[in-house]
């Protein structure tokens, strides 16, 4: 015969199931650049943080970076090889993800290029020497970033946070000041204001319910947060990468710390969609 339990095991058992079900929910997140900078720092981050992530890198063998992450956060990280200079193999990624049907909840289009990096080697004059930078450029920093978002929409629609994220530049618009502009490369200009133009126009599009991709995703499109977020000027090997500047706004990991809160705080929502936004989430002008 079954012995008959004692009532307080049911209001244990009962209070447990209760607040499971509150329990975290991990989100899966997909960062480009991954295996440094801004990019690693905020893959460790979010893994630290509960969510699974998926790390973009482009080397044949897993960087070292990527697999310390990998150790000290089992089960959190998944690897994926992309050259972005690369747009056939951008578009066969996003393909493998669509097969899937993986729901991805955020995307954060972290990797970019400043090339060359020196302000004074970087300039009209010099355009046609540097035509091959330009063209990683503008492949790394506005077309594989926009063109790997579009093909992964359908499922981003399908993540809970429906955001993608892009790593813009404030130095990159019309408003900065002359000493700034002087500071900036004109491949790395082009390549982010062609980026930060791209956002605001995609974000229109996903908005517009007569351009969805299917009725029966309508809605979710329209759900899509999609912003340009300036990390500020830091001190990762881009920002500290030219001899006559300093970086001006803090260091990698201040930054990092200011986009995670943003990101999953609530702070950066639906209204933003289509901005250039500073890490407190403040929009920057053209
Ligand atoms: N640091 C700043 O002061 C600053 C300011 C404004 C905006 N941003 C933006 O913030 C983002 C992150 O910058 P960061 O400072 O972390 O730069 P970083 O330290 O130079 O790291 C750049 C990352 O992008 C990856 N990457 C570059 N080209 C790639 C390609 N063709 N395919 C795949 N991955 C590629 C790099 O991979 P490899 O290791 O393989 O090269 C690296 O992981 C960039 O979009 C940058 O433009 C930075």
């Amino acid at each position: 015969m079954m012995k008959k339990l004692n009532p307080s095991l049911y209001v244990v058992f009962f209070a447990f199931a209760y607040f499971s079900s509150f329990a975290y929910a991990e989100r899966l997140v997909m960062i480009t650049g991954a295996n440094r900078g801004l990019g690693l720092l905020l893959s460790e981050q979010f893994a630290q943080g509960g969510d699974k992530v998926i790390a973009v890198h482009r080397h044949n063998e897993t960087p070292a970076s990527l697999n310390s992450l990998k150790t000290k956060y089992p089960g959190k990280i998944i690897m994926e090889k992309l050259d972005l200079t690369d747009l056939n193999e951008v578009i066969k990624l996003g393909e493998q993800y669509r097969h899937k049907k993986t729901p991805i909840d955020i995307l954060i289009n972290n990797a970019g290029i400043y090339s060359p990096r020196e302000p004074q080697n970087n300039t009209f004059q010099n355009l046609i020497q540097n035509l091959p930078q330009l063209e990683e450029s503008m492949h790394t920093n506005a077309e594989a970033p926009m063109l790997l978002s579009s093909s992964l929409l359908p499922n981003i629609t399908q993540g809970t946070e429906k955001m993608i994220i892009f790593l813009g530049s404030a130095g990159s618009r019309f408003s900065v000041d002359d000493n700034k502009r002087n500071r900036m490369g004109l491949t790395y200009v082009m390549s982010k204001s062609a980026l930060h133009k791209a956002i605001d126009q995609a974000a229109t599009d996903l908005k517009n319910p007569q351009k969805c991709l299917s009725q029966a995703t309508c809605k979710d499109e329209q759900q899509v947060t999609m912003v340009g977020i300036d990390p500020g000027w830091v001190d990762t090997d881009m920002g500290k990468g030219s001899k006559n500047s300093q970086p001006e706004t803090g260091t990698a990991e201040q930054a990092t710390k200011k986009i995670y809160q943003l990101i999953t705080s609530g702070t950066l929502n639906h209204t933003m969609s289509g901005q250039l936004i500073n890490t407190s989430g403040q929009k920057l002008d053209w």
